[in-house]
């Protein structure tokens, strides 16, 4: 399973789409190009360009968003993290399970947590923000993700895992 682009999805769950603030508002900030007015094509991280993205609402330095953008998105990546090396334990206990002689139904309950561990991580980091279009939304995904594969790995009969 894949999810394909899911910004939209996950940028709905944010602050900023509960505050009518679009994907153009930040990713197309208006520009100016001698008396014309026009919305930029550039369609790129608005860290590059925060003067224009964010500074025609929020009323901080560009320091201090850049700083925020990146508070956020360490956050977000360390959770991510611990989640991927949770589903790489999930998948070493699976194999080991086989070796061990473990029957396809045995693993069932596993197999179904790994599906739906790696379907969880896959989501948010395939919406291309590292967090931040939704960060309490991103984070709440991943622990949906972390208790899946934990319980993934408790599923696994004790005779076959060691
Ligand atoms: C409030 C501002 C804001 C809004 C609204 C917003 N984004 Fe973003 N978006 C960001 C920031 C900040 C990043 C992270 C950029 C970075 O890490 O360099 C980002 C990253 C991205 C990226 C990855 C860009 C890259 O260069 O890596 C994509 C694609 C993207 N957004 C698409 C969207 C879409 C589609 C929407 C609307 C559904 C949307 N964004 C709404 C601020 C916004
Ligand atoms: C069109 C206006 C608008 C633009 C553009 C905009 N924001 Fe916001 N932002 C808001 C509003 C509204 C809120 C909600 C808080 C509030 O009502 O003051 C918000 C909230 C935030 C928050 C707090 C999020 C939270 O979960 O509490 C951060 C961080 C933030 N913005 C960063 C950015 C960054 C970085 C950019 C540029 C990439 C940006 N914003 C662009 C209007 C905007």
């Amino acid at each position: 399973m894949k999810a394909q682009h899911p910004e939209f999805e996950i940028y709905n769950q944010g602050i900023h789409a509960r505050s009518n603030v679009s994907c153009a508002d930040c990713h197309m900030p208006y520009a100016r190009t001698g008396a014309m007015k026009i919305s930029d094509h550039h369609v790129r991280s608005p860290l590059l360009n925060i003067n224009r993205s964010c500074q025609s609402c929020h009323a901080f330095s560009e320091q201090e968003m850049k700083d925020r953008v990146e508070q956020i998105q360490t956050r977000f990546t360390e959770s991510r993290d611990t989640a991927m090396n949770a589903l790489m334990e999930l998948i070493e206990d699976i194999k080991k399970a086989k070796a061990a002689g473990a029957k396809d139904a045995d693993l069932k309950a596993a197999w179904e947590a790994q599906r739906r561990g790696q379907f969880f991580i896959d989501l948010v980091e395939a919406e291309n923000s590292v967090g931040f279009h939704a960060p309490g939304e991103e984070l709440r995904i991943l622990n949906q993700a972390i208790d899946a594969i934990r319980k993934g790995q408790l599923a696994i009969p004790a005779r076959t895992s060691r």
